[in-house]
């Protein structure tokens, strides 16, 4: 196990115990400072402030149970304490190798004179980029079981910031971001399926931006046994307040606990560089240390796959054109094919040797297993065993020629919604796995949740995804979920949880209108705050590769597919075009058989969300560096000073560039790369094309 505590440092600083009403308790860390206090009428409120500009005024805290009682207020305080901690932990894989865990922590211990005196605390971690806190229920005797109807923290805005928000789907969060003030989120006509719900609900991570030059990111971190939060939108106020996903019950009822339990930690980056926020380990700091102790077996990895094929119309997941068919008892063989199946086997061995010729370690396979006919629209409970694969997929000639190629074939296990199904097979799925040479798999959940309509980011789903991590890691096997609720740093505690998606991904080009230019500059300071996705970045062929859609594009040129593999944090990479796509620009294609999925170092050089972003990382172990740099529609020269480099060694840059009238939209494909000798005293300046960005590997050379 690599997480061990470097520097533990512990001040336990005076239990207080205090009369109503209570004088406000504070913790601080450098510029970012919290404050507790208890109104007059008893309820809890809490403030953040950033130095002596305010990040958030007075909000309110609290829950309600289904019982009526809760803690909403009016409480008394029965005591408080703090401490502080400085420690360093070493992730089993990330952007960095040592991160540390420094704050103050202030704890409030609340009763419910109202509740038969039932016992709350409030526990508060103050960092020196925000603030984490949570809800914890301690063991009593007068709250054992209880049902959480609703959850009413308050992130009370101080002005109408600029946000970026995508609206509160609670079953996908696969959307484009908008860019508005506060006072104009207007996220009608949401998707309806919670209709009690308030039209000015939005998802986290939000990012936001102040006129006083604050950056601010709100999400959470460590979901577990618990719905997700959403945030309600108060246009007027600017005052958000968390909203919790309902069970698939109909009552409203969001989470069912029992004391002692905690909520996750609703999370609070701030900073006036926006390059800190995407810096902050605040919510890998609130997740548990990893829960497996034996962690040699995880390995962050690039792939290929059987997967843009079916996703721009050219082949098809399923074997055949029919449909309602029995998963039990049906021979799969008497089906007619339909002749465009992908996952045959001898398209399969096509990409086994594409990626065992450019040490791609990975090749995903969807389509291989029995059940895509009636995947979407014909839903049902049994739809796919996982075990059983089409007549034209051979599971051990292809184990075979993948391992004697050295490469691993990465499985698939769709759902199709139907997750107690996925379940009960499991066990059965990831023992075909362990005797086939699968080492990682894909999951997917399209579709409503099956059979009692839970939504995708509900307490139940939530304990699904992470019961998945646990009995995946029990078989040595890792895992990147698609349709997933967003992460919150889960990641931290079960390192074989390599991704998720949880994002409108780069397959959005593929079958939809697509993604702007300025999507990826908002990510990672949205979706990518809580972890790792699976975006599938690579496309080489930008134009004319959707089936139904001939005029359809990518929207970005080539070079900023290759800086995505930098800017955005994945330690699962996909190299998502076609072979034959990528054989046409083999010298670009270096930087991505070139490019790390680990990193022992990462700068954030410039950013800003919704323009640019500049990002650079050393690889695990070596003193290699690579450097992404995008932007959005808008063309840009970014300045880059080499002096992250070793001083005194030089290096051979390897610079990916856009093209002379490179565009996104009418001229993708124009790349240029040159070398050049540089140390640590050099500089470059990039030209950025519209929709643009550039790539860089710099490798040591004797002089
Ligand atoms: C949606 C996923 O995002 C995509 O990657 C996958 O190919 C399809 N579902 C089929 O499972
Ligand atoms: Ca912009």
């Amino acid at each position: 196990m690599r997480n061990f505590l470097l520097v533990v440092c512990l001040l336990m600083a005076g239990y207080r115990a205090g009369a109503q009403p209570a004088a406000p308790l504070s913790a601080r860390l450098d510029k970012v400072s919290l404050t507790f206090a208890l109104g007059p009428d008893g309820h809890p409120t809490y403030a953040v402030a950033y130095g002596t500009k305010p990040v958030l005024e007075p909000s309110r805290l609290g829950l309600t149970f289904a019982d009526g009682k809760g803690f909403d207020g009016p409480l008394t305080l029965v005591g408080s304490e703090t401490k502080d901690v400085d420690e360093t932990w070493q992730p089993v894989w990330g952007e960095v190798k040592n991160i540390r865990n420094h704050y103050q922590q202030l704890t409030v211990h609340l009763r419910q004179p109202a509740a038969k005196g039932r016992l709350l605390d409030i526990v508060f971690r103050v960092f020196a980029d925000g603030v984490g806190f949570r809800y914890e229920f301690p063991r009593q005797p007068n709250l054992q079981y209880f049902t959480v109807q609703d959850e009413h923290t308050e992130f009370n805005l101080p002005g109408n910031h600029k946000a970026f928000w995508i609206p509160g789907d609670y079953d996908s969060n696969e959307y484009a971001y908008t860019t508005s003030r506060v006072s104009e989120v207007n996220t009608t006509p949401i998707p309806a399926i919670e209709q009690k719900a308030p039209a000015n609900r939005i998802q986290t991570p939000l990012m936001l931006k102040s006129d006083d030059g604050l950056y601010l990111n709100i999400h959470e971190a460590a979901l577990v046994n618990y719905p997700a939060m959403f945030l309600n939108v108060d246009t007027q106020t600017f005052c958000l307040t968390s909203q919790l996903v309902p069970d698939g019950t109909g009552t409203g009822a969001k989470a069912y606990l029992q004391a002692p339990e905690h909520t996750p930690w609703r999370t609070i980056v701030v900073s006036d560089r926006a390059p800190d926020v995407l810096a902050s380990k605040l919510i890998l700091n609130l997740n548990e240390p990893s829960k497996l102790t034996d962690t040699g077996w995880i390995h962050p990895q690039k792939f290929v796959g059987v997967w843009w094929e079916m996703q721009v119309g050219r082949a098809t997941w399923s074997y055949s054109d029919s449909s309602n068919i029995k998963l039990a008892g049906t021979d799969w063989s008497k089906l007619k094919p339909n002749g465009r199946h992908g996952a045959n086997t001898a398209n399969v061995k096509r990409y086994i040797d594409f990626a065992a010729a450019h040490h791609i370690p990975g090749v995903l396979v969807e389509g291989w297993n029995v059940g895509w006919e009636d995947w979407v629209g014909n839903w049902k409970e049994d739809v796919f065993d996982f075990v059983t694969p089409y007549p034209d997929f051979d599971v051990d000639e292809l184990q075979r020629y993948a391992a004697g190629k050295g490469v691993n074939i990465i499985m698939h296990h769709e759902t199709s919604g139907s997750a107690t199904n996925y379940e009960r097979r499991q066990d059965a799925a990831y023992r075909f796995m362990n005797a086939h040479g699968y080492t990682s798999v894909k999951t997917g959940y399209v579709g409503r949740i099956i059979p009692r309509g839970e939504h995708h980011d509900g307490q139940w789903m939530v304990n699904h995804y992470v019961r998945t991590a646990q009995n995946t890691a029990d078989h040595h096997i890792m895992v990147d979920m698609h349709e997933a609720v967003r992460p919150t740093g889960l990641n931290r505690t079960y390192p074989n949880w390599l991704a998720c998606e949880s994002a409108r991904g780069n397959e959005f080009n593929a079958f939809s209108t697509g993604n702007a230019p300025e999507h990826e500059t908002i990510l990672p300071f949205t979706r990518f705050m809580g972890g790792p996705m699976d975006y599938t970045p690579g496309i080489f062929k930008l134009q004319g590769y959707a089936a139904a859609a001939p005029g359809r594009q990518v929207h970005t040129t080539l070079c900023k597919q290759l800086a995505l593999y930098v800017t955005l944090y994945s330690p699962l990479q996909m190299a998502a075009d076609l072979p034959e796509n990528y054989n046409q620009h083999l010298d670009a294609f270096q930087f991505i058989e070139d490019v790390p999925v680990d990193w022992d170092d990462t700068r954030i050089l410039a950013a800003e969300p919704g323009d640019y972003l500049t990002t650079v990382r050393k690889a695990k172990g070596r003193d290699e560096w690579y450097l992404g740099s995008i932007t959005d529609e808008n063309a840009r020269q970014q300045p880059v000073k080499l002096d992250f480099l070793t001083p005194g060694q030089h290096y051979e840059a390897i610079i990916y560039a856009d093209g002379k009238g490179a565009d996104w939209q009418k001229n993708p494909t124009a790349y240029r790369i040159s070398k050049q000798v540089v140390d640590s005293k050099s500089s470059l300046t990039l030209q950025l094309a519209p929709g643009g960005g550039a790539a860089v590997s710099f490798k040591p050379v004797k002089k």
